[in-house]
């Protein structure tokens, strides 16, 4: 039989799959965009439906559509695996009788848990009641699989032990506390709200309380576990996910019930931080989608200070940023609940995050050269972390107007803020954060491989085969050559897919071959030189002279055959 991945290869294309998150364009043989996995400017991200595979330069990373997901949604081969066998049809068969590694079992927990707290909701009239009183409908809850976990010390223990779960993973999982007397549940008496990861694999849950529960603390939450992050984690984007790159804007809001409110009344781009601010991996999960956002958060002192803080991270990282305005003391779900369209007009009339501060600094009604002095202590540093320099501008202009003051002094302003490098206010590109570092020399092998590898599979080569191998072998020598010729195919694939993109103009094929193999043994003599300068060293300080004034002859006869190569560059 077909494996999964080959089924799910044969009902979904790259093209498919890419271009369910960025807008690709078609360029000849291939598919180009801007990478989703840097700030880049110019699109260095190809596509070549041909082969099955993508390729990013400017983070140096490539793969097929499973490492294309893997790598946008930040989750495992498991969990690429899942969303697209979901979006292929294709049913994943369990293998019974497979040694299931920790991180499986504990998902089995996790989802064996779930089930319990669904059909303990069905039973439970307050706890229906209560999702009701909120405005949650049937659908809504059997679609975000709410939960109830019953106030009993061993409910969920007892049931997930039956099934035949370890107290270690159970406790791992987060589910269960222990004391001397044994374990107990870490969740009792409260309404559950499931938490999933991108790929929708529960991984954690929320639990709140609600009338006729005896605990106090509104939500607790599990702790920190193998499989939940919490900085990582955005509540509701595993359902949001597609809408996101659909309407090119997430929403942004405090709770869980806000999320789910939203999504119930058509918001589908609605995630929630759970009441911490957002944190740079939860952006980035959120720019790979869409770069615009809307936040939507409270509406109080503490709630603007935390818009302030995600708003300057997400600026920082390139992105634009909106806030939606709610009446003071009212919160998605509350504005939902009451008037749908008062929502929708909420997140239509949201405004920039600069244009925002600006209003919310002047109704605070202060005297003017106070105002002045807000703005430049709270605006100004927003300003400073714009990376688009016409954006930047833009509300230079804006902020200028506003106090009253000449552009150019808002200008120098900003700069010197931005000057001052202070932590994340110097716009950073997160180009070279993602990049996989890679040797110079790695490089250059890979580039010359792939041109090989590339050129074998044509019928009608633009190179001669032999005389390249020859060169490469006379560089690295027999033993390397073989080492980097033995390669998995996907991977000889993937080197030939680039070295197709790197050439383009088959017609300077052999330029480009002459300086690769230039570059590449001006490396394996610098390294050379560095062996020999350090073999020297050692000679001196032994007393060997003889082997010492050999080594010094070598190493200038190689720095003279490096500055020849470096020459010929030039030229
Ligand atoms: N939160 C938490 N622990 C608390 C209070 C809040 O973990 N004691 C988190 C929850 O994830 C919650 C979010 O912070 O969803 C926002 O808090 P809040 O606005 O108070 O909760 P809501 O989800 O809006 O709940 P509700 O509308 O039911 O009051
Ligand atoms: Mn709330």
């Amino acid at each position: 039989m077909r494996s999964a991945v080959e089924q799910i290869k044969e009902k979904l294309s790259i093209i498919d799959v890419v271009s369910s998150y960025i807008k690709l364009e078609k360029a000849g043989k291939y598919h180009k965009a801007k990478s989703p996995f840097s700030n880049e400017k110019t699109a260095s991200f190809y596509v070549s439906p041909d082969r099955g595979l993508f390729y990013c330069f400017s983070t140096n990373q490539g793969g097929d559509m499973f490492t294309f997901v893997e790598k946008l949604e930040g989750v495992d081969f498991q969990g690429a695996l899942r969303i697209l066998a979901d979006r292929a049809g294709v049913v994943l068969a369990h293998e019974p009788g497979r040694n299931k590694n920790e991180n499986e079992k504990l998902y089995q927990i996790v989802a064996d848990a779930t089930k319990h707290f669904e059909s303990n909701l069905k039973g439970n009239a307050e706890a229906l009641a209560y999702l009701k009183k909120r405005g949650l409908t049937e659908k809504s809850i059997t679609l975000f699989r709410i939960g109830y976990a019953r106030n009993e010390w061993r409910d969920l223990y007892d049931a997930l032990k039956i099934t035949g779960h370890s107290d270690a993973l159970i406790e791992k999982a987060g589910l269960i506390k222990k004391t001397e007397k044994g374990y107990y549940d870490r969740f009792r008496g409260r309404i559950i709200f499931p938490i999933r990861d991108s790929a929708g694999r529960t991984v954690a849950f929320s639990a709140r309380h609600f009338e006729g529960s005896e605990d106090s603390a509104k939500y607790i939450n599990s702790p920190e576990t193998p499989l939940y992050h919490k900085s990582r984690i955005l509540f509701g984007y595993d359902s949001a996910k597609s809408a996101i790159g659909k309407y090119d804007f997430s929403i942004v809001v405090e709770g869980q019930m806000d999320v789910l409110l939203s999504q119930q009344a058509g918001f589908l781009n609605t995630v929630a931080i759970s009441g911490t601010a957002l944190t740079e991996e939860q952006l980035t999960l959120l720019k790979r989608l869409s770069n615009n956002v809307v936040l939507a958060l409270d509406a109080d002192r503490a709630g603007v200070a935390s818009a302030g803080k995600s708003a300057a991270l997400a600026l920082s990282l390139g992105m634009d940023v909106k806030v939606a305005r709610l009446p003071l003391g009212v919160d998605p779900a509350d504005l939902i609940l009451t008037d749908k369209e008062a929502w929708r007009a909420a997140l239509r009339e949201s405004v920039h995050i600069v244009d925002f501060y600006l209003a919310y600094l002047a109704e605070l009604n202060l005297d003017d050269r106070t105002y002045k002095r807000r703005v430049e202590e709270y605006v100004l540093p927003f300003l400073a972390r714009i990376t688009s320099m016409i954006d930047r501008e833009h509300f230079i202009t804006v902020v200028a107007k506003r106090i009253g003051v000449p552009e150019e002094s808002v200008r120098t302003e900003v700069s010197r803020i931005a000057a001052l490098g202070e932590r994340g206010v110097v716009p950073r590109d997160d180009q070279y954060r993602n990049a996989r570092p890679v040797s110079r020399r790695k490089r250059l092998e890979e580039a010359l491989m792939g041109i090989l590898f590339w050129q074998e599979s044509l019928k009608d080569p633009h190179i001669n085969i032999a005389e390249l191998t020859k060169s490469i072998v006379g560089i690295t020598g027999e033993e390397r050559f073989n080492k980097l010729k033995d390669i998995p195919n996907e991977e000889s694939q993937e080197l030939s897919f680039r070295a197709e993109l790197y050439i383009q103009d088959e017609g300077k094929i052999e330029r480009e071959v002459d300086e690769l193999l230039r570059g590449l043994a001006k490396e394996y003599m610098k390294a050379r030189r560095q062996w020999v300068n350090e073999e020297h060293r050692k000679a001196e300080s032994s007393g060997d002279s003889k082997r010492a004034q050999a080594l010094q002859k070598e190493s200038s006869e190689l720095s003279k055959r490096i500055q020849q190569l470096e020459e010929s560059e030039v030229k």
